[in-house]
């Protein structure tokens, strides 16, 4: 088997670099030891005069790493424009904040159509296709419509909302109808399974049997395949990174005082407002902690150019300062701020320093940070994880302290409680979720769908003369449905 898999954003595979979001720091230890063909962006435009999409490729791993130049006429309105400011504000239930335009949506099929074109040189007979994520719902269409007969799957990172907020994009049955052109699509939970599939009967009037469904393109199955991390790697990374020259200064700096941290990119869906507000909770109803025990947040500037991620930075800036002024004192600052990114080596490391890993996403498809804060804890004395209940992550990490990010009171004294948890039930907590967390591997996610990629496929070619009547609405290529 060949396998090609598909991203939008790569990682070049060092550890030591900032690492943005976590698909491209999950896939990148995999992809280095399968001996795929990672193809993506290269974060570079080209005007269109170019005959043949040019990629850039590089050895990675036993692999390779292919990045392409995307289209300049379209790139704005693929990636600023419909991925991020339509397609992510819907899948992650911000309806309010969606903001789409047919050209944006014109922008995002070409795109897609570039990449499957881009794609057919790295085809063989055995060549299995792995596409990830929002930014390529309709590649897999593309794909076929070039002839395409090889195995073709997909997996989204984000969240699947509920039927009438993917409503809210207005090209909503074409792209569904676009996916079923995949012969697996997987999930990270039962829930996004559960609204993909009551979105395919309920508004596609198709019908799903046993997590198949029959459409005009022949069968797709959906599945729900959780994202995991290589724990004993990442533990064995943070256990070294404590003496890094990054991890040390601030162990040094803290003085004994007990230290929570918090590490996303700065994304309205990570409830960073709502975190810093419990913050501000906690330290106004328990004055007493004030000196024991501060904030680190690290906030990675993300996709500045769209308007709610530049509101939302405002916001957070603002709030930070007021927080700081009120509780600080001439020695002491209640939250560290920083607005950069760290490799996942330092990470690694400020995680292990930290007593208190938050991660409060008001809606998140997996988050692996979650994940990683408990793989780097110390053993024989490990951090307590406050996690939230509408993250991905909170299926398996049950033992966590979950709270419901919007309950700003709740997560305030959830907080405080963490910070005075004995070490028994620390550890009792901790061990519950290490054994989840080997169990679900990041090696046993991506081996086990593309097991289940084969067999759909074989599944597919078995039945395709059997496919069912299109439905009247059936292929809505132009329509705003
Ligand atoms: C999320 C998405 C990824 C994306 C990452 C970083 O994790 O699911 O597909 O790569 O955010 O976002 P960015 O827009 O910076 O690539």
């Amino acid at each position: 088997m060949n396998l090609v898999v598909v991203s939008n954003r790569l990682s070049r595979g060092n550890a030591n670099e900032p690492m943005t979001g976590g698909l491209a720091a999950a896939l990148l230890p995999i992809v280095e030891k399968s001996g795929a063909i990672w193809v993506g962006s290269s974060g570079r435009v080209r005007d269109g005069a170019q005959k043949e999409p040019f990629a850039e490729i590089e050895a990675l791993g036993t692999g390779a790493l292919a990045m392409l130049d995307l289209p300049a006429a379209h790139y704005g309105g693929y990636y600023e424009g419909f991925a991020n400011s339509a397609l992510w504000p819907a899948l992650h239930s911000r309806a309010d904040l969606i903001r789409v335009s047919q050209g944006d949506y014109l922008s995002y099929r070409e795109v897609n159509a570039f990449m499957a074109r881009a794609l057919l040189r790295f085809r063989k007979p055995d060549t299995v296709f792995w596409i990830q994520d929002y930014h390529f719902l309709a590649l897999g269409a593309e794909l076929r419509d070039l002839g395409v007969t090889q195995p073709v799957g997909f997996f989204l990172h984000t969240p699947w909302p509920a039927r009438e907020v993917i409503a809210g994009v207005p090209h909503h049955r074409e792209l569904a109808e676009a996916m079923l052109a995949y012969d697996l699509i997987g999930f990270q939970t039962e829930d996004d399974y559960e609204n993909f599939a009551g979105y395919l009967s309920s508004t596609l009037g198709l019908v799903v049997a046993d997590g198949v469904v029959t459409s005009p393109h022949g069968k797709t199955r959906i599945a729900v395949f959780p994202i995991g991390i290589d724990a004993e790697k990442f533990a064995r990374q943070a256990a070294r990174a404590i003496s890094h020259p990054d991890v040390s200064r601030l162990r040094r700096s803290l003085n004994g005082e007990k230290l929570a941290i918090g590490v996303d990119r700065l994304d309205y869906s990570k409830g960073l407002v709502n975190r810093i507000k419990a913050f501000d909770q906690m330290w106004t109803a328990q004055p007493s902690l004030a000196r024991t025990v501060s904030l680190l947040q690290i906030a990675t500037p993300s996709r500045g150019a769209i308007e709610a991620y530049g509101n939302l930075q405002s916001e957070l800036a603002k709030l930070v300062s007021d927080v700081n002024g009120r509780h600080g004192e001439v020695d002491w600052t209640p939250i560290r701020y920083l607005n950069k990114g760290f490799s996942q080596t330092v990470l690694a490391g400020l995680y292990r320093t930290a007593q208190v890993g938050v991660v409060t996403p008001l809606h998140d498809g997996m988050n692996l940070v979650a994940k990683e804060y408990v793989a780097a804890q110390n053993p024989a004395d490990p951090g307590v994880l406050v996690l939230s209940k509408f993250a991905g992550a909170a299926n398996e990490l049950d033992t966590a302290l979950l709270v419901n990010p919007h309950d700003i009171d709740s997560m305030a004294r959830t907080i405080a409680m963490a910070l005075s948890m004995p070490l028994l039930e620390r550890r009792m907590r901790w061990e519950a979720m290490m054994i989840k967390l080997r169990h679900h591997s990041i090696q046993h996610w991506f081996a086990s769908f593309v097991d289940v990629l084969e067999l759909a496929r074989a599944e597919r070619s078995v039945v395709v003369q059997d496919v069912v009547e299109p439905p009247t609405w059936w292929p809505l290529r132009s329509a705003n449905g």
